[in-house]
């Protein structure tokens, strides 16, 4: 078994791939959400549905401080403080990712309510209760030490502060192919572990939280992987030669992974008492 990546891994890899997977998800680099089979939404829409549903869970408003735990290039962040009026501070450990964040026009507003920096979540550089709320979009699963980067967070908020995750789980432990498919694409994107509910429900409560809602919302987030494959095959063609190869493994990785049932999608909210 290989050793888990670290954050500078996990930060050279979104370097390289932000700018496709953010072309792939409108923006965002995170899944979409769809009502049901006939929701006709794009993968844009799709994804900021999903930022919708987990800024609802934070319940912040004006004049409150919230922490986004890995917020790639801003755009969950921007649209959570215009929907909430709260403040926002993203965290990222790529490099380009805080680039592209810092360049967003929302971020030079003169009001302040939003502010990027490269900051690990498992060494959070942030005083003790010093948030109103706090959420990781798909950002959980990369580290190494989620039970550190969790205690982190429990620490930074202030008591009856909230925390919302949505993030990868998995269902059901993968056997045979379904174990190769997810050991393939979690090697693609430096992922270091995908929590079952049960993990995730351990690891929260282990660090002080109250779990107050876990919902799968799987079958809502499952066609993301499709979009995504297919735009990873799309720039594979148009760049050509060894770097196009290496674009269609992964797509097809991608793809079989959407496929798995083993796959769920967690949206979590806690508490910290
Ligand atoms: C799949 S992207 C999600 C980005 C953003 N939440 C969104 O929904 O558009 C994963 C994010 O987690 C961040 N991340 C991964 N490991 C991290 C760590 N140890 N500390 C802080 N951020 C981390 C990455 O830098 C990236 O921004």
């Amino acid at each position: 078994m290989s050793a888990p990546p670290t954050p500078k891994d996990v930060g050279a890899m979104y370097d390289a791939l932000t700018d496709l997977l953010s072309q792939a998800l409108g923006d965002n680099i995170h899944a979409g959400y769809w009502q049901d089979a006939q929701d006709t939404s794009n993968v844009a829409q799709a994804a900021d549905r999903l930022t919708g549903l987990v800024g609802q869970r934070l319940r912040t408003g004006a004049g409150q401080h919230v922490l986004d735990v890995g917020c790639g290039s801003g755009r969950p962040a921007v649209r959570i403080a215009a929907a909430s009026g709260s403040r926002v501070t993203g965290i990222t450990v790529s490099g380009h990712q805080l680039s592209l964040a810092r360049a967003r026009p929302e971020a030079s507003a003169p009001d302040g309510m939003l502010e990027f920096r490269q900051a690990d979540a498992m060494r959070l550089p942030f005083p003790d209760a010093s948030f109103d709320a706090a959420y990781a979009i798909e950002s959980l699963l990369h580290m190494s030490d989620q039970r550190t980067a969790l205690a982190h967070l429990a620490r930074v908020l202030r008591p009856g502060g909230r925390l919302v995750v949505a993030d990868l789980c998995l269902s059901t432990v993968p056997h045979g192919a379904d174990a190769d498919d997810v050991a393939a694409a979690s090697q693609v994107f430096q992922v270091s572990s995908i929590a079952s509910p049960d993990e995730y429900r351990t690891l929260l409560e282990e660090a002080g939280f109250k779990v107050e809602e876990f919902s799968d919302i799987a079958p809502h987030v499952r066609r993301t992987y499709a979009v995504v494959a297919r735009t990873m095959c799309q720039a594979g063609e148009s760049i050509g030669g060894e770097l196009a190869v290496q674009l269609d493994g992964a797509a097809a990785s991608v793809e079989r992974f959407g496929t798995l049932d083993c796959i769920g999608y967690a949206l979590v909210t806690a508490v910290r008492p």
